[in-house]
Formats: C-alpha cells, structure tokens, sequence
C-alpha cells in the first residue's frame, strides 16, 4: 500500500526541478488563472500560449472583458474552437463585474456558480491563485493517480472519478496549488497516456501500476461513442470581388458564427442538390476538400464553384477578403475563406 503522505514530498522536489516555464504561472492572479484554464480545456498548452498573450494584452482585466463586444472576443477566440467556452467566459466576467465589483469570489460555492467553472477549473483558481486547500483533479490527475494506486475503475464514469478525487483530497498538501500543478505536469511530461516514462518519474518508487505490470494498462476508460460523419458541402459565390457568407444561428452549434453557405447530409449528391436548391444557382467545379473532426461530430467537407446562384432570404452577407478577416468565421470555414482569398478582392 501506498503511504498516502508521503507523496508530496518527492513530488513537489521534483516539480521544484522541472517545472515548465508558463506565462500564467509567473503572475498567477485569479484573472490569469481561469483565463488559461479555459482556453487549456481540451486544447494542448503550445496551441494556447499565442492566444493566452494576445488575450491578456487586449483584454488585461475581469472588467475589459465584461465591457468587450462579443464579436470582438469571439475573433480573439478564433481557431481556438469550442466557442461556448468563450460565450461562457463572457458571462461570467459579467456577473463577475456585476455582483462582486470585478473580483473573482473566494467562496467555492460562488465560484462553482459561474457560467463553464467547474468542479475542476474552480480547484484550479482556488488553489493556485488563492492558496485554498483544493483539490484540481483533471485528465492528467485521473492518470497519474490511477496508476500510482492501480484503480481499476473506468476514470470517465463519476465513481472513478470520485474514488481518485476522494484519494487526491487525502493526498493534498499545505501547498495543493503547487501540487496540483506539479501533477498536471508529471501527466504530461512523465506519465502521458502512452509510454510513460517511468524511469524518468519522481514516484516510480510508489507506483502501483509500475509495480504490477499496468503503466501501459491503466487508466481503464470504455471507449467513447463513435462520432457522427456527415458531408458539409459548401458554396463558394463569388460577385464583383466578394463572396457570400453565411450567419450561423445564435443557438446551437458554432452559433453566431460566419461560414460559407453551407448543408450537411449523408451524401454528397444529396448535400450538392440541396445547396442547389437553397441557392436557386448550380454546382460548377469542386474546388476544396477537408476533414474537421469535432468532439462528437466528423465533417467531410467539399466546396464547389456555384454560379448562377441568388443570395438567399435570411442572414447572408457579401464579403471582400478584407472585411471577413474582421469578422468570427467558424473554424473549418476561416480555413476555406484562406483557400479562396485568390479569387477574391483585397
Ligand atoms: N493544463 C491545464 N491546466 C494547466 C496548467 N495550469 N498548467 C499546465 N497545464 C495545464
Ligand atoms: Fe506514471 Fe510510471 Fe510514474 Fe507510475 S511510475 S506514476 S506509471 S510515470
């Protein structure tokens, strides 16, 4: 069996040693914090890192962002995916403003109350820009201590997940903002998913998987449900320089975003007559392919050369280069836009 308190000692030195160099980690305010662990959701740190700098520096505090037009945030977001996140940070920096004059409350329960903060992320405040004595248990901490103490249970079903968060709770240290962050990275440095590298770990003397045979076993997770595919096909319109573009609805996927006039469906043949007869135009020569692959969903993307066609009723707009580059383009699309910014005006 593990000693429960022992852990944290070799950890913490090790952390001492390696910790990585982290723009929020040099001025961990609880502005800087939760902003980082937003964007860090489900996106890995090298991809976060621009976005982080270009968003403090527009955007430097909790009453900027309460004040920010939402376009103007969701074109700092863009290419970062997973928009809610953003919509929801946008909520909270109000209410933020609004009851507790800009400061990012303290108390668990308030924290836990705004708008995309979970169980994880207000761990994660309030232990690294408080100092509280919380716990931040996260993808990477699910690892680590499945392994460390060789849990068998599934980590992506609440019982796992509270059987280790349970563990980490009796395992925190006086400094649980140091160790929590001293896990996230031994996760990502040391025990990552596939081949961790246990000679090279801090814990290896402690490690129950390690001692079993089961670092390349554990953590158990039953696979997730397949992705839905669909084809997307799309049209590129173009007029006196510009092409048309389309508003995405304010609810719902990608919501208030821009695209280029767009369907799903389960064929292509189908997809290119339903565009044809959104478009009143026919379909020329396809021009563009692309796979985006979402959390739940697969995109097949393929865009045609439409001519003939009329702008149809609803939220469509005629864009030059220059003006949809200021405006937020969802992401598949802003890299169907790149592709045809030759045919189009400056
Ligand atoms: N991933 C999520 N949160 C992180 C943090 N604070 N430091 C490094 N990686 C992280
Ligand atoms: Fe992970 Fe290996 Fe360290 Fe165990 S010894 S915690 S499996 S890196």
């Amino acid at each position: 069996m593990n000693q429960l308190d022992q852990l944290p000692i070799p950890l913490l030195q090790w952390y001492r040693e390696n910790a990585r160099v982290l723009p929020w980690r040099s001025d961990p305010t609880p502005y800087h914090v939760w902003v980082s662990e937003i964007m860090l959701q489900q996106t890995r740190v090298a991809a976060v890192l621009d976005y982080y700098r270009r968003f403090l520096e527009a955007v430097p505090t909790v009453a900027d962002l309460a004040a920010l037009p939402e376009d103007a945030l969701m074109k700092l977001w863009q290419g970062l995916g997973y928009y809610s996140r953003a919509r929801n940070l946008h909520k909270a920096a109000r209410e933020i403003a609004e009851k507790y004059g800009g400061a990012i409350p303290e108390d668990k329960k308030d924290v836990r109350a705004l708008p995309g903060i979970g169980e994880y992320t207000a761990g994660a405040i309030l232990s690294m820009a408080y100092g509280k004595h919380e716990a931040a248990v996260d993808g990477n901490v699910l690892r680590v201590y499945a392994r460390l103490y060789g849990i068998e249970s599934d980590v992506l079903k609440s019982a796992g997940r509270k059987e280790i968060t349970t563990l980490v709770e009796k395992t925190l240290p006086a400094r649980a903002g140091d160790f929590n962050e001293a896990l996230m990275d031994l996760g990502s440095e040391v025990c990552v998913p596939k081949h961790p590298k246990c000679e090279k770990c801090p814990l290896h003397g402690e490690c129950a998987a390690l001692r079993l045979g089961l670092e390349n076993v554990l953590p158990i997770r039953t696979p997730k449900k397949k992705q839905k595919e669909s084809i997307a096909c799309c049209a590129v319109m173009i007029q006196e320089g510009k092409a048309l573009f389309h508003l995405r609805p304010s609810k719902g996927m990608l919501s208030s975003m821009w695209e280029l006039p767009m369907v799903l469906s389960d064929s292509e043949k189908d997809g290119v007559k339903m565009l044809e007869k959104l478009l009143g135009g026919e379909a020329g020569e396809r021009i563009w392919t692309y796979t985006h692959v979402f959390t739940h969903r697969i995109w097949h993307m393929k865009a045609y050369l439409f001519h003939g066609a009329k702008e149809p009723e609803g939220d469509y707009r005629w864009y030059s280069c220059e003006e949809y580059r200021e405006i937020p383009l969802a992401g598949p699309h802003a890299k169907l836009a790149a592709y045809i910014e030759p045919y189009l005006e400056e």
